[in-house]
């Protein structure tokens, strides 16, 4: 037996047919345009989420920082929740590529409070920075994912005062399956998405931005900037294309085993779960009353093949993906049981 990874979705390894894809993909140099592989990859992604055009891009953190640079000047002020990815995991690259200012709003599972996003608007005055941007994130990193109410009344808020709004996407079809609508449904409201291939959907490597033809002509040129212009990138976009066809159908499977697995680890005395915030394939648990420290959990569950991440602020996360069955869940569950009584007799 293998190890069962739950550190998180981007532990995933390309599929058998990912890899047969690539072995196979037909390539040129993207960035003279001709690699036929990425222009069918880009064409069937805006496609998916109604938009005019999309770009191929090295990472997730790549695609939400090119867009900042793309639709703000330098100074521009960005307004985005106060625990999203671009904030806190994305090692200040705003400031650091695009000399933006970040401005957060409270952020409760990605979701906005409209009076305060109405009073952090800037007005007209000498003094004030422009606001540039609007950034949301759905799935957010709670695992959570804000209504299309709240997202609705962000845009028309954004419309009114002619922001435009990113989305970081990552999990974006995560987040379309469980809210039960097409992907269009959460996309309209954005003028860009970055949404990631090599998360849930296995691809080894690669995010999607999109948007309209002229900022994805704007935003090839920030990314050739940023060193992003990948030449034979077909070989990637051979896996993004089975990924994008053939995995999403899979990520319902994901969550399915994210609720047992919450389920079950809330039969374990002192672990509590909320059942009610698990959305997506993720589990968030705090284990404290079981009297065991995280660190010697991860041990533990290392010497029974099952990787899993230390607590952050005392809060442990799950995330199942696509080479984790609902076998494994029994057994992580088990092993969990036994973990916490070994530990504890310590
Ligand atoms: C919500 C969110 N946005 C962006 C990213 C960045 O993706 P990448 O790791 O490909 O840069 C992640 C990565 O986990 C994420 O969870």
């Amino acid at each position: 037996m293998g190890f069962i990874d739950l550190r998180s979705d981007t532990v995933t390894q390309p599929t058998d047919k990912m890899r047969e894809a690539m072995f196979n993909a037909q390539v040129g140099d993207d960035v003279y345009g001709d690699d036929p592989t990425i222009n069918e990859l880009e064409a069937y992604a805006a496609e998916l989420t109604g938009k005019e055009a999309a770009m191929f891009v090295p990472s997730g953190t790549f695609g939400n920082q090119v867009c900042i640079m793309t639709h703000c000047r330098r100074g521009d002020e960005v307004l985005l929740g106060e625990n999203c990815h671009i904030m806190i995991h994305e090692v200040g690259a705003a400031a650091a590529l695009s000399g933006v200012q970040l401005r957060t709003l409270k952020d409760k599972d990605g979701e906005f409070i409209i009076s305060e996003l109405q009073e952090k608007l800037r007005g007209e005055d000498i003094h004030f920075p422009d606001t540039g941007l609007i950034c949301m994130e759905s799935a957010h990193s709670t695992g959570k994912v804000p209504s299309l109410l709240n997202i609705k009344a962000v845009h028309d808020i954004a419309k009114e005062h002619n922001i435009p709004m990113h989305l970081d996407g990552a999990r974006l079809f995560n987040a379309a399956e469980y809210l039960n609508v097409d992907v269009k449904e959460i996309s309209k409201y954005f003028d860009t998405i970055t949404f990631c291939l090599s998360k849930g959907l296995c691809a080894p490597v690669g995010s999607i931005v999109v948007g309209s033809k002229d900022f994805i002509v704007r935003a090839k040129k920030n990314r050739k900037r940023m060193g992003g212009g990948l030449r034979q990138a077909g070989f990637l976009a051979a896996a993004g294309l089975v990924a994008l066809k053939e995995m999403r159908g899979h990520l319902k499977e994901d969550h399915k085993n994210a609720k047992l697995l919450g389920e079950l680890l809330s039969q374990i005395p002192g672990v509590k779960v909320n059942l009610e915030d698990i959305h997506i394939n993720m589990v968030f648990f705090d284990m404290k009353e079981t009297g065991v420290n995280s660190d010697d959990i991860v041990r533990f569950f290392y010497d029974k093949l099952v990787k899993i991440s230390s607590d952050e602020n005392g809060i442990m996360r799950f995330v199942t993906n696509y080479w984790v069955t609902e076998k494994d869940i029994y057994y992580v569950f088990e092993t969990f049981k036994e973990a916490v009584k070994a530990l504890k007799e310590e």
